[in-house]
């Protein structure tokens, strides 16, 4: 049997030295399908990042960025162009790790005529699962999904929620270490696409490494652990959520009826200020500065809706990122 080292890094907190074990890695991992008209590759370019077990980790970007692309590369469905990568220390596409992963695709196909008990019987099978805890498996994931009570309707009458949930299902049939989910909330109803977000962090607090690759920059905000964002084929941010969201010494007071000639006297203390709608916006990089403009506004008759510390959104944060092409 081959002696496989698995990646992994070493972090520091409190004074001490911890090892952290790296479900995924990948080295300038590139698939270039074509050329744009300007000679720009097209797919995915030199994309480097590291996974680490147990966290919720966000692929996003606008469509056509090429998150599907580094999907495929992942699960070792297309080949690269060039680079490389591992899955729990093995080269992508390796048999040694099919077993520990799970896989929703974008828009999955299912068998038609099968209802939801025969597919994820179907599925079980195909990893040698079978008998009564194949049955139990089941039971617990159609429940875990909201479908035991549509268990007998059949695929072909399923609506697009229906088919995402069932698919959700059938990605964790073999109890993964490893979940990709791409575009899990596509088609879910507000309701269904908050117990996708639940499930998910469940599996997180079990342990388990899950892989979300979505353009919902806003809906994957309070989820992801740590993201990339990518455009147009390239890695343009990358971080803790909390950190790339986090604006050091920044504080935000948000007015409504207020008057000209108080914006004027505003603009002069703050760092910036905006006029959103009804709303003036002012940031202050001096809390003490942003309170005085708060005390100073209240006397002038405006209503103060928020005063505190500014989080910027992932959306901002690519905006940011791509200078303000988008
Ligand atoms: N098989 C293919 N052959 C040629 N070009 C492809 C192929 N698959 C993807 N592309 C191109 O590669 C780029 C990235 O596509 P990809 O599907 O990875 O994007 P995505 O981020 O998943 O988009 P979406 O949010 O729409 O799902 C796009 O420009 C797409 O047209
Ligand atoms: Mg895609």
């Amino acid at each position: 049997m081959a002696i496989v080292k698995r990646p992994g890094k070493f972090a520091r907190a409190a004074g001490r030295c911890f090892a952290i074990s790296l479900a995924i890695n990948t080295e300038n991992l590139s698939k270039i399908y074509s050329r744009d008209a300007t000679g720009r590759p097209v797919g995915l370019i030199d994309l480097s990042l590291e996974v680490e077990e147990g966290q919720i980790f966000g692929l996003l970007g606008p469509n056509g960025s090429g998150k599907t692309t580094t999907l495929k590369l992942l699960l070792g469905l297309v080949f690269p162009t060039s680079g490389s990568g591992q899955i729990f220390g093995y080269p992508l596409g390796s048999n040694a790790t099919k077993e520990r992963i799970g896989f929703l695709p974008e828009g999955p196909y299912f068998y038609e005529h099968l209802n939801g008990i025969e597919l994820l019987s179907f599925y079980g099978t195909l990893f040698g699962m079978g008998g009564s805890r194949l049955e139990a498996r089941i039971e617990e994931l159609l429940h875990l999904v909201g479908m035991w009570d549509r268990r007998f309707i059949r695929v072909r009458d399923y609506s697009r929620g229906m088919r995402q949930r069932i698919g959700a299902a059938q990605a964790m049939i073999n109890d993964p270490d490893l979940l990709f989910l791409d575009e899990l909330t596509s088609g879910l109803d507000p309701i269904g696409a908050m117990e996708m977000h639940e499930l998910i962090m469940q599996l997180r607090d079990r342990g388990k490494t899950i892989f979300l690759c979505s353009h919902l920059l806003k809906d994957m905000e309070p989820l992801c652990d740590r993201v990339v964002i990518l455009d147009r084929g390239e890695m343009c941010q990358s971080g803790a959520v909390e950190d790339l969201l986090r604006v050091e010494n920044q504080c935000r007071l948000l007015l409504s009826n207020s008057s000209e000639e108080l914006h004027q006297k505003l603009q002069a203390s703050a760092q910036r200020t905006e006029v959103v709608g009804s709303h003036f916006e002012a940031y202050f990089t001096d809390q003490s500065a942003a309170l005085a403009a708060a005390q100073e506004a209240s006397a002038a008759g405006a209503v103060i809706e928020e005063l505190g510390p500014h989080h910027r959104t992932l959306e901002e944060v690519f905006i940011e990122a791509v200078g303000g092409e988008k």
